[in-house]
């Protein structure tokens, strides 16, 4: 078994991350004291229910925050400094060098009106200046070929709407791994994607997994693809992580009733199902008006007094797993 990254020093170490947006009805407080680690060479799972904070989390690593942004506190340690004081233009050079991300869009990271041949040349530069264009191409043809492009050499001269939703996620995998990023965030990449489609992606990060060796920050919907493809398993719910550690042992053993819950709506007729977290009784609260004590209590079918009354500090309980619930 691989060392839990609470043992050795992790790429990434996030500390007490609050994130507010300036809205009509006051401020949305969207992630609230969020502390985790990840690990280098972890495959890390987001997952929480639409609105948890999944894309916001993985947003301010790069700092790549909406213009309404009011409160950005804590710390994101990374390589001895903290991202969150760096200055912009050096948070920028760290950008799709050091961390590169895939979206549900692939069209949200290509460009239109570049060939992708000339796209994916560009993007290895930062790391190999003194390259060649012609070792670049050659590096981009294997890489396409790798993720599984069909006659990846003629398609270099193609723009990228001449490939069909399946294969531009696929260049952006590609152009994500080119770059050799020390984090790669992926934000559902899948999502948008056919379950035929879907099941073929799924198939080629899972065997890309065992050569990329940078960490992997994977959004998830379902808790299926988390026990497919990760190490570790973080749990958001309403911007305040309830539940993290080795993807395992959560699973398997699930402490904080929230996370109980998303294991059951997925475990229907005894096969992990591809449906999403529909079934959970009652809403996501709206970060603008969060209740009191405990952010699931309100839902929770075990809440007791203690749990209204204060917001329960993340725990550890040893082999890496922390929760936050007053009756853990
Ligand atoms: N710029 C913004 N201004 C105000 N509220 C925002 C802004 N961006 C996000 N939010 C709110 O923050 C909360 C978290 O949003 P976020 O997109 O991070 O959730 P998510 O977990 O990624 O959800 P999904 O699974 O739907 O992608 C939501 O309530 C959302 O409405
Ligand atoms: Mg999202």
């Amino acid at each position: 078994m691989t060392a839990s990254p609470q043992e050795a020093e992790p790429l990434i170490a996030i500390r007490n991350l609050s994130v507010s947006f300036a809205t009509g009805a006051g401020p949305a407080n969207v992630l609230r004291n969020v502390s985790l680690d990840l690990g280098r060479g972890r495959v890390v799972g987001l997952v929480g229910e639409s609105g948890s904070g999944k894309s916001t989390l993985a947003s301010a690593i790069p700092r790549l925050l909406p213009r309404n942004l009011s409160r950005l506190e804590g710390s994101i340690r990374y390589g001895g400094r903290d991202l969150l004081a760096l200055p912009d233009r050096e948070l920028a050079a760290l950008r799709g060098t050091r961390f590169a991300m895939i979206f549900q869009d692939p069209m949200a990271a290509l460009n239109p009106v570049f060939r992708v041949g000339t796209q994916l040349v560009d993007l290895q530069r930062a790391k190999r200046p003194k390259d060649r264009r012609r070792a670049l191409l050659a590096r981009a043809v294997a890489m396409l070929a790798r993720v599984g492009i069909p006659d990846a050499e003629r398609r270099l001269s193609d723009y990228p709407h001449q490939f069909s939703g399946g294969m531009r996620q696929r260049i952006m995998i590609a152009a994500a791994l080119l770059a050799e990023p020390d984090l790669l965030i992926a934000d559902e990449p899948t999502t948008a994607l056919d379950p035929t489609i879907e099941g073929q992606i799924v198939a080629l990060i899972e065997e890309l997994r065992q050569e990329y060796r940078g960490t992997i920050l994977l959004i998830a919907h379902s808790l299926g693809l988390v026990s497919q493809l990760c190490d570790d398993v973080v749990v958001l719910y309403a911007g305040t992580l309830v539940e993290s550690g080795p993807a395992a042992a959560v699973l398997g053993d699930p402490r904080h009733p929230y996370t109980r819950a998303l294991l059951a709506c997925e475990i229907g007729a005894g096969v992990i199902r591809r449906a999403t977290l529909a079934s959970i009784p009652g809403e996501v609260p709206d970060a603008t008006r969060l209740p009191q004590g405990c952010v699931f209590a309100p839902r929770c079918p075990q809440a007791a007094e203690p749990c209204r009354a204060a917001v329960p500090p993340l725990r550890a309980l040893g082999g890496g797993r922390s929760v936050a619930c007053a009756l853990v």
